[in-house]
């Protein structure tokens, strides 16, 4: 019980990998606010943690939202500790129309959808941890974790705008971690792998579709052969591989640890 008494808000949280970092922030004894789009989502995987846990409604990509977000939470659960920026990825399942863009490189990319990756990636990441800076402050302390990716490390000519806002989040990773180290605040990135979760789902059925060699695979065929071809340690990732990590990262068993980013992709970025 690593995390007992500190209060988490995990943004994204409903599903997924943030739904994974939520239960496993859980399992150590914090007190979890799930900020989703998807209020109902996040009420009931917060009613399914229990512990205390909340979940509701917010915007994370849009200001007065991520604020109120924080503040809400501040008053329902006394103040903050932690923060996993996870939101990101896209705001739904991804839609029919992106599906025949998809793979057709950096001159398919409209400026709409350039802002929109980097607005739903990067600019939730800044507004989430400016508005709960001044209450980690306020306990003498805290920690942040980003969910960046692999693709912020790594070159990737289909997913260009991505790509860009995840390397942002590394980077702003680094120099939030410089500017608040003096405040005892610690801030840290996980780069998830290859997780079946609705982002690979989306982009499963987008290969898919555009792929003729996969004319009569499932997208599920088309992600098990990507992880088969791609993860030297031949197993995809799960939501709580990256979650243990972000315990561990919120913890004081990383006390000294700060501005770094950590994969979890089975080696993929080894090769
Ligand atoms: N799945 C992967 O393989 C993978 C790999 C690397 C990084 N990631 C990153 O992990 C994070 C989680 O992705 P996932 O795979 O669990 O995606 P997902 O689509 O399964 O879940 C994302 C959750 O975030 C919520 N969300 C999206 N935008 C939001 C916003 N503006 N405000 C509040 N909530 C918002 C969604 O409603 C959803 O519940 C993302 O940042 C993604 O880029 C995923």
């Amino acid at each position: 019980m690593r995390l007992q008494d500190r209060v988490a808000i995990v943004t994204g949280g409903a599903r997924g990998i943030g739904e994974g970092i939520a239960r496993c922030l859980a399992a150590e004894g914090a007190r979890v606010a799930i900020l989703d789009l998807d209020g109902d989502g996040a009420a009931a995987t917060a009613r399914d943690i229990g512990d205390g846990a909340i979940g509701f409604a917010c915007d994370v990509a849009l200001e007065a939202d991520a604020v109120a977000g924080v503040e809400r939470v501040v008053r329902d659960l006394g103040g903050i500790d932690i923060v996993v920026n996870n939101a990101g990825a896209g705001r739904g399942p991804i839609p029919a129309e992106a599906l025949n863009s998809f793979g057709g490189g950096i001159t398919n990319v409209t400026q709409e959808s350039w802002d929109e990756t980097l607005g739903q990636n990067l600019r939730t990441t800044f507004l989430v941890s400016r508005a709960a800076i001044p209450h980690l402050e306020a306990r003498g302390g805290g920690a942040i974790v980003n969910i960046s990716s692999i693709a912020g490390f790594t070159a990737s000519p289909t997913l260009a705008a991505y790509a860009a806002a995840k390397a942002g989040v590394i980077s702003f990773t680094r120099s939030l971690a410089l500017e608040l180290a003096p405040k005892d605040i610690r801030v840290n990135a996980i780069c998830p792998g290859f997780l079946w979760t609705r982002a690979w789902q989306g982009m499963a059925t987008a290969i898919q579709a555009s792929n003729p060699a996969y004319a009569d695979a499932t997208p599920r065929d088309v992600f098990l052969d990507m992880v088969k071809r791609g993860v030297p340690m031949g197993r995809e990732q799960t939501p709580e591989d990256i979650g243990k990590v972000a315990a561990f990262l919120a913890s004081e068993d990383a006390r000294n640890i700060t501005g770094q980013y950590v994969a979890v992709d089975g080696g993929i970025t080894l090769q």
